[in-house]
C-alpha cells in the first residue's frame, strides 16, 4: 500500500532530506586522492548529528556504516573503511537521515580529481536520467512512466540500467511501497497521487547491467568490472510540478 503523506509529513521529510543535501555540499571538498572512505563517513555523521538527526543506514539490516561509499565498479552499498580514494575514480555516496521519525534518502556520484570523458558522460547521463524520471512523477501519470523515462534516456546513450535494485517509497520508513524499477514499459502500475513521496534512484552501468554481491555481503559491483554511477533524490508528488525534497533550496 502506498502511503499518502499529509502536508505536515511532507514538510518533515523535506527537513530530513535537506540535511542530506547539506551533507553533500560539506563532503564535496573532501573528495580527493588520499582521503579514506571512513573519513567521508565521519564528516557526514558529524553534520547529521549537528542537525539532531540519525543515520538511517547505520544498523539497517545490520549495515555497519553511516553512509554508503561505492567506488568505480561498485554500484551501491560499499562500506566505508580504510580504503583511500585515487585520482580518476568515481565515488558514489548514499546518505539516509532520520529526523523526528521521518526519513530522507539521496545519493550522488562524484569525480575524484580528473576523470575520463567516458566517466564524465556516465555521471551526466545518470543524473539526467534521474531528472527525467522525476519529471514523470506527476498526477495523471502511472508509476512505470518514471521507470520508462529513466531506461529510455540511459539506453539512448548506450549505457545500461541495473535491474536488481530499485527506488522506493520513503517517509515513515526508509523503504515503503511502491518499488520503483529503473526500467519498464510506460503506463503500468498505480496512478500517481499528490502526497506520494518517492526515493527515485537510477543505478547506471557503463557496460552490462549484471551485478554481483561481494564477499562482505553488502557491496554490489558490476559483473564485467566496468564503472557504475548512482544518483538519488527524495521527491514529493504535488498537484503541480514534482518537488525535489533533497535540496538546500
Ligand atoms: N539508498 C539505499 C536504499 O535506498 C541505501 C540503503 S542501504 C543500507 O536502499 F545501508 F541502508 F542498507
Ligand atoms: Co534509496
Amino acid at each position: 500500500m502506498i502511503i499518502i503523506k499529509s502536508q505536515r509529513e511532507v514538510d518533515l521529510i523535506r527537513k530530513s532530506s535537506r540535511i542530506i543535501a547539506e551533507c553533500f555540499d560539506l563532503v564535496k571538498p573532501y573528495i580527493k586522492p588520499g582521503v579514506k572512505t571512513k573519513e567521508l563517513d565521519d564528516v557526514v555523521l558529524d553534520h547529521i548529528q549537528s542537525r539532531g538527526g540519525i543515520s538511517a543506514f547505520k544498523n539497517y539490516n545490520g549495515y555497519p556504516g553511516n553512509i554508503c561509499v561505492s567506488i568505480d565498479k561498485e554500484v551501491v552499498h560499499g562500506i566505508p573503511g580504510e580504503r583511500t580514494l585515487e585520482e580518476g575514480q568515481i565515488v558514489s555516496i548514499d546518505i539516509g537521515v532520520i529526523l523526528n521519525n521521518y526519513y530522507g534518502d539521496a545519493a550522488r556520484t562524484f569525480a575524484v580529481g580528473a576523470i575520463t570523458d567516458d566517466k564524465k558522460k556516465l555521471l551526466r547521463v545518470t543524473e539526467e536520467a534521474l531528472l527525467k524520471g522525476i519529471d514523470e512523477a506527476r498526477v495523471g501519470n502511472r508509476l512505470s512512466d518514471i521507470s520508462n523515462a529513466i531506461q529510455t534516456h540511459v539506453e539512448r546513450e548506450n549505457f545500461s540500467v541495473v535491474r536488481d535494485l530499485v527506488g522506493h517509497g520513503v517517509g515513515r520508513k526508509l523503504h515503503e511501497d511502491p518499488q520503483i524499477p529503473n526500467y519498464g514499459e510506460p503506463n503500468r502500475g498505480p496512478r500517481l497521487k499528490p502526497g506520494m513521496v518517492f526515493a527515485i534512484e537510477p543505478m547506471v552501468n557503463m557496460g552490462s547491467f549484471q551485478v554481483v554481491v561481494a564477499d562482505d555481503s553488502w557491496t554490489i559491483y558490476t559483473k564485467d568490472g566496468m564503472p557504475s554511477a548512482h544518483f538519488e533524490h527524495t521527491i514529493a508528488i504535488t498537484a503541480g510540478d514534482p518537488e525535489i525534497l533533497s535540496v538546500i533550496g
